[in-house]
This record gives C-alpha cells, structure tokens and sequence, in this order.
C-alpha cells in the first residue's frame, strides 16, 4: 500500500518541462481494417493527423523535443514530421503559398523530434521505459496520443504552470461516470472540486464499486525522472502488461503527486464513437467547414 504522506516536499521552480514523450506503438486493432496498413495515429480528425493534434497540444505548452515511441510499421509518422522536399517544391511552383506555409508552421525544427522503437508490445510502462535514453535526467512530460483533449487551454500548459508551481509529479484527470471507472487509471484527491490537489491514492482498472473517486487518468502526465529506474525493475501488472500506474504508485512513496482537473471535452479517438465525435467537434471550430456540416449533420439526424 503506497502511503502518500510520505513524499519528500517537492523541488518548486525545478527544472523546466522540455521534453515530451508520445508512446505510438500501438497496432489498432479497435480500428482495423483501417489500420491494417497505416498506423492508428494517422487517422484524422478532420485535415490533421490525431497524432498532429497531440503534437500541437504539446507545442502550445512550450515542448522543444518531441520523443516519440515507435513500433513496426510506424515509418509513416517519422516521415509525416519531416520535410518534403518534392512537395514544398510543388507547391512553392504552383504559387500555393499559403498552403506552403502551413505545412511549415507544423515542421519541428531540426533536432527537435528523436525516434525509437518499442521492439515488444510490453504496455505503457514499457514504452515509456524505452524514452529513457533519450529524455535523460529531467523531468517530461508524456501524452498518449489516443486521447484528444479539447478546450480553451492545452492541457499539458495548464499542466506545467501547476509544475511550476509545485514541482513533482502531476497527472491530468477529469471526471467520468461512476459506471465507466473501471475502464480507466483512478485517482483520489484531497479536493476533487479543485484545479489542481494532490493525490492521495492511485489505482489502475479498479473492480467495479471500489474506485476511490470518479476522477480519471485522462492520458497527460509530467513525471520526474526517477520513473525510469522504477519502470526498469517493474513486474507485470494488469492484462500481463508493466503498468505506468504501478511504476508511478511506487514512485509516490517518495516523491510528491498533483492532479490537475481538465475541464474541457477528452475524445478517445482510440476508439470509433469517440473518433468520429472528434471529427465533429473539431470541425465545429473551423468557420470554413462548421456551418456546411452544421446543416449536412442536421439533415442526417432529421431522416
Ligand atoms: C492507459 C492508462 C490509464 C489511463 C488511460 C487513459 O490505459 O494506463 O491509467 O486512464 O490510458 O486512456 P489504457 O487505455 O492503455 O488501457
């Protein structure tokens, strides 16, 4: 039993958040036969790859290095946050600036993305594991790219204010419904109405009626580096799998964790109703494409 008082007072102003981890290696198999070929995170959420949208959250907030874990068959992602080289020139040819532009204003930087792979399917700790070279001795932040989080502000920047402000660990978490909790990583809190508290339990796909709140692991965290050496000697845990929630549960005995509450939507675009309630929603902010689906989507539900 992790006793949460005991976490040492957390290093406030501590070394900025730089680095994020993005773990990609999943096959998709909720989405087949869409992803027989192409990876899940090529899917899109209206003209924007879901794994673009991530990447974007994760500028927002600040992020230089973008760290992403790959498996077999992910080649496509590496050469969609390149350049292209014949592409560009096409477009330049064809006076289709603006077009050109925007795929520049989404071009990392040289140096700025770092690839590796996860060679087994060994769960999100183990993926998180294999950044380990990479992300080095300071703190990361890590977001799992299934996971859309819309709303006014990015997550992750609210997410390293709070850091900021406190140091330590920090997971972001939302409510869901009292039926759905088992689904989930689970956190209790010492005020669950709060932006951001301090965690007091911590349990990953609780049994049904044993959940310690409603509050879930939404897919966003900031992690000190200490997690590395915790992940290293992690035994399995649920499904057969080395589970970030037990390595973070350990990590908890000595160091300090916060939830910060997302207010906004969290579309799962992992899976299908989630996926295309994503497209929805994103649409809805383009002032070129919401008020023609507006009405398309008005007419479907109407017949
Ligand atoms: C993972 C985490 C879980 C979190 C969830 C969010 O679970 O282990 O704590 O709530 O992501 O999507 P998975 O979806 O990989 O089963």
């Amino acid at each position: 039993m992790t006793d949460f008082t005991n976490a040492k007072n957390p290093d406030v102003g501590s070394r900025p958040i730089r680095k994020a981890v993005f773990p990609v290696a999943g096959l998709g198999t909720r989405f087949l036969p869409a992803t027989k070929a192409m990876p899940k995170e090529m899917l899109t959420v209206v003209d924007r790859p879901v794994i673009q949208h991530v990447v974007d959250e994760a500028r927002a907030a600040g992020i230089e290095h973008f760290v992403f874990v790959t498996g077999r068959n992910k080649g496509v992602i590496e050469d969609h946050f390149d350049s292209q080289f014949e592409l560009e020139h096409t477009l330049k040819n064809r006076g289709k600036m603006k077009e050109l532009d925007a795929l520049l204003a989404d071009l990392p930087g040289p140096g700025q993305t770092s690839f590796t792979r996860q060679q087994a399917p060994l769960g999100l700790g183990h993926a998180v594991w294999c950044a380990r070279e990479i992300v080095g001795d300071e703190p990361f932040a890590l977001l799992l790219p299934d996971m859309l989080h819309h709303g006014p502000t990015p997550c992750l920047a609210d997410m390293i204010e709070a850091h900021r402000a406190h140091g330590g660990n920090h997971i972001a978490v939302a409510p869901v419904p009292d039926d759905q909790t088992h689904q989930y990583g689970i956190v209790g809190v010492e005020d669950v109405k709060a932006k951001v508290s301090r965690i007091t339990s911590m349990v990953e796909k609780p049994p049904k009626g044993t959940a310690p709140s409603n509050l879930h692991i939404t897919g966003r965290y900031i992690l000190e580096p200490g997690i590395f050496a915790l992940l290293e000697k992690q035994e399995r845990g649920a499904g057969g799998e080395i589970q970030l929630t037990d390595a973070m549960l350990e990590l908890a005995k000595s160091r300090p964790f916060f939830a910060t509450r997302f207010d906004g939507a969290i579309y799962d675009c992992g899976s299908k109703t989630g996926f295309l309630a994503a497209n929805v929603a994103y649409a809805m902010d383009r002032p070129d494409i919401a008020p023609i689906l507006r009405e398309d989507i008005q007419k479907i539900l109407a017949s």
